[in-house]
């Protein structure tokens, strides 16, 4: 493992396949790999079930005073599962009734300002890859490291299709691509820190780039930042 650890932020739209490279370069740097959109999906999915009307903000953050979120390494997946009040939630975040909400969840102030405050803490030691739509921007503004995802519409439709139709047959096209181009369009316009490039990020375009290729070519880049004599990983 490098003694020089560095902070690596990816950002992007919904489904560019951020977690999926987030994680793969977490496990090959021996970095931990935190989901920062999961936060947000956890903090809806608490919303939904105790019905907390997310217009009055002092009922907001009422309710943020009883999460407690936390990351579990899980053996089975080797990855790690978001834990609400101890509660594993993991199988739950991704329905689309969470989907479909938690774009205005996290356009909340209070909302950001309490994930944000817990992301920064994450990140204290370093040796750290976090996912999201302001990692680079406003989490980490100075990570290492800051890329910016994205990929064709299409290609992210079908992505997430084909993992939300693994999960529920039900799923329609149709639907998922109406719940991207509406996450994309809140996410980017919202009034606290909207997903937008940084400027010092580098842009990755993976419509046409297998999985492996995209490592291949974040670890260059991680490699190229290494100062001389030191071992990259
Ligand atoms: O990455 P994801 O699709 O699981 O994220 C779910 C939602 O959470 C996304 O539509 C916007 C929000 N989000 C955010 O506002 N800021 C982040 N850093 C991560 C996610």
């Amino acid at each position: 493992m490098s003694a020089h650890k560095i902070i690596i932020a990816i950002d992007g739209f919904s489904s560019c396949g951020k977690s999926t490279l987030a994680r793969e370069l977490a496990a090959r740097l021996g970095y931990s790999y935190i989901d920062s959109g999961a936060m947000y999906r956890a903090i809806t999915l608490y919303f939904l079930r105790n019905q907390v009307d997310y217009s009055d903000h002092s009922a907001v953050l009422a309710a943020l005073a009883n999460i407690n979120l936390t990351f579990v390494f899980n053996e089975q997946s080797q990855g790690s599962d978001i834990h609400l009040n101890d509660e594993n939630v993991e199988p739950y975040i991704r329905d689309m009734i969470v989907s479909e909400k938690v774009s205005e969840v996290s356009a909340i102030r209070e909302v950001r300002s309490f994930a944000v405050a817990q992301q920064k803490r994450m990140g204290r030691k370093k040796g750290i890859v976090m996912d999201g739509r302001d990692i680079g921007t406003a989490v980490f503004p100075h990570a290492e490291l800051k890329i910016f995802m994205t990929a064709e519409p299409e290609v992210r439709v079908m992505r997430r299709f084909k993992e939300m139709y693994a999960a529920n047959p039900h799923t329609t096209i149709e639907d998922v691509r109406h719940n991207l181009e509406l996450r994309d369009y809140i996410d980017s316009t919202r009034e606290e820190s909207p997903l937008h490039q940084a400027e010092d990020a580098i842009l990755l375009d993976n419509s046409n780039l297998s999985k492996e290729k995209q490592l291949e070519m974040v670890m260059d880049w991680v490699k190229s930042l290494t100062p001389k004599g030191e071992p990259a990983i």
